[in-house]
């Protein structure tokens, strides 16, 4: 008895004593299947070219991508996600460098299966920001409006593409309303029943996108409030699964992860498919920057957020640091 009142009959502390016993008891462990690694490839490039709001990103050429593979591939990654970014001259208002067999990510999913064939799951993001000259995820109609329907048929031909160049998993990213149906049956039509659809189901209209938009050279005009959803919303993101679970999605994302982790939650409370969470570029760069600065330990942050992700229910997760979380992970859990 103390002279203040009891003992605590209870101690949690004991099961927090030595790091054998944390290991023991840790509810949620990181492994590097855990993780896909979203890359960037650019046309016409010699070198591959750092992304400012992204220090330690690149820009890769086409050779700097294949030994990129290689490395996520001895890293034990599952994934990568394929991001083209084509040469200005070539992004018009429809995104043609997305639907020609030679535009750079149709070029870019040809070469990494031919480096990595199926020891790497490649996924391709399906969207036209990256090859529109107005930066939206559709195409436009007279009144500069994006287009849901006309953009569908776009999508619907990209899919295509995506697959004869050997994508094994497409990701519609733009949040166009009917986008997963459409990109299942374009891709049944062919006889590609066996690629899959990683749909990008609760994807918020976000400032953290910021540093993407200088890794693919998107010259956004406005903003994608329109189809994004907005952040002061959880419900819809139910409406929004209950859909891409009906038009035949494979595997649901959340996007971005860290602010969304309630959204995370529910999401993996509500379905039975796989949930991925995609940490992205601003999130990355906010941890980059703080420890630059030494405000934070960067390799401490990295895997707290890994984790939370983790435990809030993603399955899987892109993150830009996947194969360097990969290799470390053994030090660290
Ligand atoms: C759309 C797309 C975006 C990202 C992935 N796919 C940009 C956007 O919606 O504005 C962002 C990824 C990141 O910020 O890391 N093609």
């Amino acid at each position: 008895m103390s002279k203040y009142g009891s003992f605590p009959g209870s101690r949690p502390r004991r099961l927090r004593t030595s790091p054998v016993m944390r290991r023991m008891v840790a509810e949620t462990r990181l492994h590097p299947a855990d993780f896909i690694l979203p890359a960037f490839v650019r046309e016409g490039v010699a070198e591959p070219v750092p992304i400012q709001a992204m220090p330690g990103v690149v820009q890769h050429t086409r050779d700097s991508l294949k030994k990129a593979a290689v490395e996520a591939v001895e890293a034990g990654v599952s994934g990568i996600m394929l991001f083209g970014v084509p040469e200005e001259s070539k992004k018009d208002g429809n995104g043609t460098p997305g639907t020609d067999p030679d535009g750079i990510l149709q070029v870019a999913i040809r070469d990494v299966r031919a480096e990595v064939g199926d020891e790497l799951l490649v996924m391709s993001d399906l969207c036209l920001d990256e090859t529109t000259d107005h930066g939206h995820c559709g195409v436009l109609d007279e009144q500069g409006r994006v287009d849901n329907d006309a953009t569908l048929e776009r999508y619907a031909e990209m899919a295509q593409v995506q697959a004869d160049a050997g994508a094994h998993v497409v990701g519609p990213s733009g949040m166009m309303d009917g986008q997963i149906g459409v990109v299942r049956d374009a891709l049944d039509q062919i006889g590609r029943e066996d690629v899959a659809v990683l749909a990008y189901t609760a994807k918020y209209s976000s400032a953290f996108y910021g540093p993407f938009r200088e890794a693919v050279g998107s010259s956004l005009r406005g903003d994608r409030k329109t189809y994004q959803q907005d952040p002061a919303n959880w419900r819809e993101s139910l409406r929004e699964l209950a859909l891409d679970v009906e038009e035949g999605a494979d595997l649901v994302m959340v996007k971005p992860a860290g602010p969304y982790l309630d959204i995370l939650a529910r999401v993996s409370d509500a379905v039975d498919l796989p949930v991925v969470a995609y940490q992205i570029s601003g999130e990355y760069s906010m941890v980059e920057a703080a420890a630059e600065k030494g405000w934070v330990d960067r390799d401490r942050a990295i895997f707290e957020t890994l984790t939370g992700i983790r435990r809030a229910g993603a399955r899987n997760i892109l993150t830009y640091w996947a194969v360097e979380a990969a290799r470390k992970l053994e030090g660290w859990q």
